[in-house]
């Protein structure tokens, strides 16, 4: 089965590709590489001893998009490419819009005239605004603070529309927590341009040196020790959740919301200290103020996942420090300057 990747360069995508190919799917990569680099490529065809076929180009550029469709029987697309920094898009809001939910469009459109009618959508926890009780189920109320959040609900939105427009699709939307961590390889990983917003790429930089200290948002929050409570998963659990999704939507035609979590929540200080173990160093860390728009706690329930898709997360906190440890000690400033 050919699947058509969109944003397939980037941290997500590339560990999704290549469990594809691992699992004997054709994949199709169609980035621009504005937030990624074609090493990821290359080592995806390393690691999985096959090649894929890439184009560089935007989603929105619809001419490209068609000759992508007329060139290959794309049976199916995971559609990864977006703009993804809270910070960034308070700040160019139009941007966002424009390629997250101009993309998407863009997107819908060339599939609905190709018949090509099974999609898995890169949503987001963040869609749960900041109201919402942990263990956090899908039928929660949805709301978002952020031009970001707002525009991955718009496009849910957008999805929720079509399929009742036309039953006939098959479209997964899948909000995922926090994805951490790497491959086991330590060849492909998570590689964000300047200083990071995400807390596991910030400790592992504090950790090789990069950085002098882990600035602790807050630690008066109402959690165990006072620091922000999280759901990390393994972005390899993510990518196999990608899998179990389009197996799902291949055997029929729905509209499927799930929750990619492990339902598990660690604070910022359990994080810190399981990194430490994984790493054998010491992390230095000071508590400042809180974050603008953080909240205290944000947790899945993952019932429905396990229900629906026979999906349940593998990886335990300490892999998924390991592993990110292990992808920054081998390639400590990323993509960037290998050859
Ligand atoms: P990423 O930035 O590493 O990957 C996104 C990829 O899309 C990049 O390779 C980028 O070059 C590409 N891209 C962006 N706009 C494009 C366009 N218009 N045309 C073609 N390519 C384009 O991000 P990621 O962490 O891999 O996230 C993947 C998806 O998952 C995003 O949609 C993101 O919003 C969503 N998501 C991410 C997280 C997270 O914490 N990483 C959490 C929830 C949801
Ligand atoms: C985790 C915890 C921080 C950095 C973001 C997006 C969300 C989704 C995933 C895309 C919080 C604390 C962080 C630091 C810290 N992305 N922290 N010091 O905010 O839960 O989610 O990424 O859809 O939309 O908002 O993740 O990793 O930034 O923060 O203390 O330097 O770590 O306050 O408690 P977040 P994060």
């Amino acid at each position: 089965m050919k699947i058509l990747v969109t944003g397939g360069a980037g941290y997500i995508g590339s560990h999704t590709c290549l469990a594809l190919l691992n699992e004997g799917y054709e994949v199709v990569i169609v980035d621009n590489l504005c937030n990624s680099s074609i090493e990821s490529i290359k080592r995806i065809e390393i690691l999985a001893n096959q090649s894929v076929i890439f184009y560089n180009a935007d989603v929105r550029d619809m001419v490209s998009l068609e000759n992508v469709f007329h060139e290959n029987s794309i049976e199916a697309v995971i559609h990864f490419a977006g703009l993804k920094s809270v910070n960034e898009s308070i700040n160019i809001p139009i941007n966002y819009y424009e390629n997250n939910v101009g993309s998407s469009i863009a997107l819908f459109n060339i599939m609905s005239k190709f018949n090509c009618k099974i999609l898995v959508f890169s949503s987001s926890a963040t869609v749960y605004g900041d109201t919402a009780m942990s263990p956090i189920k899908e039928g929660s109320q949805l709301s978002a603070n952020n031009p970001y959040g707002r525009s991955k609900l718009m496009i849910e939105e957008i999805l929720q529309d079509l399929y009742v427009s036309d039953d006939t699709w098959h479209i997964g939307r899948l909000r995922y927590f926090n994805p951490v961590g790497a491959h086991k390889s330590g060849m492909i990983g998570e590689d964000p341009n300047g200083i990071p917003n995400n807390l596991f790429p910030y400790i592992s930089q504090v950790a090789v040196g990069r950085r002098k200290k882990v600035n602790i948002f807050g630690g008066d929050y109402d959690t165990h020790d006072g620091t922000g409570v999280r759901d990390y998963i393994h972005v390899m659990d993510i990518a196999d959740g990608h899998i179990k999704a389009l197996e799902a939507l291949n055997i029929k035609s729905q509209l499927l919301t799930i929750n990619l979590g492990t339902g598990n929540g660690y604070s910022v200080l359990d994080v810190i200290k399981a990194f430490e173990s994984a790493s054998g160093l010491k992390i230095p860390y000071k508590i400042v103020g809180r974050r603008e728009g953080d909240i205290a706690s944000c947790y899945a329930d993952t019932a429905l996942a396990s229900s629906s898709i026979n999906w349940n997360a593998s990886y335990n906190l300490e892999s998924m420090c390991k592993d990110a440890w292990k992808w920054q000690t081998l390639n400590p400033n990323g993509y960037q300057k290998i050859g």
